[in-house]
């Protein structure tokens, strides 16, 4: 079977983590956490770097440590994984679903822009680096200073994508990661936040420790702190990014040159790059194929079969937002990860050009 996602945990990450065992007591924050801090902020282009339990953890503790909450609306999407949405209502704020382009599966600005034209209040955007093609920066960073928001990056599925050759997470008041199994790089569990605001940082801190500060708890917060084992798996799979990434985009490059020109593959718009999380087709037999594939031996996945405004969580939230509906009709995301051997590329090629029609 060729599997969607395949972690790729070897002996580095063993003897980082035999380390750190042998070290001593030490299991909880640590010299891993703080080095692993540090060195993901660097890869950001961010001062910044707070590690925490997850990326959902990550997401709620960025909406709190920019003081958002009761009272406040943020702007996000609704085809992504639930977690983006949960962030915003766990922080007590409501999210207001913008739908999504066609292309990119990412927000949908022009249309954002004319609901701000219209009067929209928003507080903060949560916008989500979608499979691995960053959002259009320029443009949300525009609407930003004009209509005053807070930004926040989701980039659980983007680290090493880059707008006009910057890094994603360095865009936004704050940014978060997920390192879970499927991600481009993993630790099992684990999360970040970075931010370039010295004082969003300090207030991430104090929340994944209890509201901790000099002065004692000062405020609710959380347990959301990563541990030495994960950080020390962190800070290897942080090394090898670079080269996985750069195996993603090589499969993606052969996966496009090979399907059939009806097959709506991925696009890397200028000036953006594509670090392929998933490398997702939209076929008008969406169904048929993916149960062929199967057939075939190949995974794949419909990201995502049912937006959130659809899930039961969120009936209460009646929105039209035709673009996310018919997507999650078409979407269909093919394996792209670093370990596909090129017959596997090839076996997949022809076996999705095969079933569609
Ligand atoms: C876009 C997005 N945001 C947030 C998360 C949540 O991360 P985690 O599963 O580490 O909590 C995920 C994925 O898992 C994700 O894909």
């Amino acid at each position: 079977m060729i599997s969607l996602s395949q972690p790729d945990l070897g002996e580095k990450e063993k003897q980082r983590v035999a380390a750190v065992i042998d070290r001593g007591p030490q299991l909880t924050r640590g010299s891993e956490v703080d080095a692993f801090e540090s060195e993901f902020a660097q890869f950001c282009d961010t001062p910044h770097g707070v590690a925490t339990t997850n990326g959902t953890s990550a997401l709620h503790t960025a909406c709190e440590a920019l003081g958002l909450g009761r009272g406040d609306r943020i702007a996000t999407t609704p085809f992504s994984f639930i977690a983006s949405a949960n962030a915003i209502r766990w922080c007590g704020a409501e999210p207001t679903f913008v739908d999504i382009r066609e292309e990119t599966y990412n927000l949908d600005l022009q249309e954002f822009e004319a609901q701000l034209r219209d009067g929209e209040q928003i507080d903060a955007v949560l916008v989500v680096h979608l499979f691995g093609l960053p959002c259009d920066m320029a443009h949300l960073t525009e609407l930003a200073e004009e209509y005053e928001f807070l930004i926040i990056e989701d980039a659980a599925q983007a680290y090493g994508a880059a707008y006009e050759g910057t890094p994603v997470g360095s865009f936004g008041d704050a940014a978060c990661f997920s390192f879970f199994p499927s991600k481009n790089m993993v630790t099992g569990e684990g999360g970040m936040v970075v931010t370039d605001r010295t004082n969003v940082a300090e207030r991430a801190r104090s929340f994944i420790e209890h509201g901790a500060t000099d002065e004692g708890y000062d405020g609710l917060g959380h347990n959301f702190c990563m541990s030495e084992i994960t950080a020390a798996i962190g800070r290897i799979q942080l090394e090898k990014l670079p080269k996985y990434n750069e195996a993603r985009r090589h499969n993606a490059r052969r996966l496009t040159e090979g399907l059939h020109d009806h097959i709506v593959p991925p696009i890397e718009p200028a000036p953006c790059r594509h670090v392929y999380h998933q490398y997702t087709i939209q076929s008008d037999a969406r169904n048929t194929l993916r149960r062929a594939l199967a057939e075939h031996g190949i995974g794949s996945k419909a990201y995502y079969e049912t937006p959130i405004h659809h899930q039961p969580a969120f009936s209460e939230y009646d929105v039209h937002l035709p673009m996310a509906d018919r997507l999650s009709t078409r979407v269909l995301s093919l394996p792209v990860h670093p370990q596909l051997s090129s017959e596997e590329i090839s076996h997949i090629v022809d076996s999705v050009n095969e079933h569609s029609p």
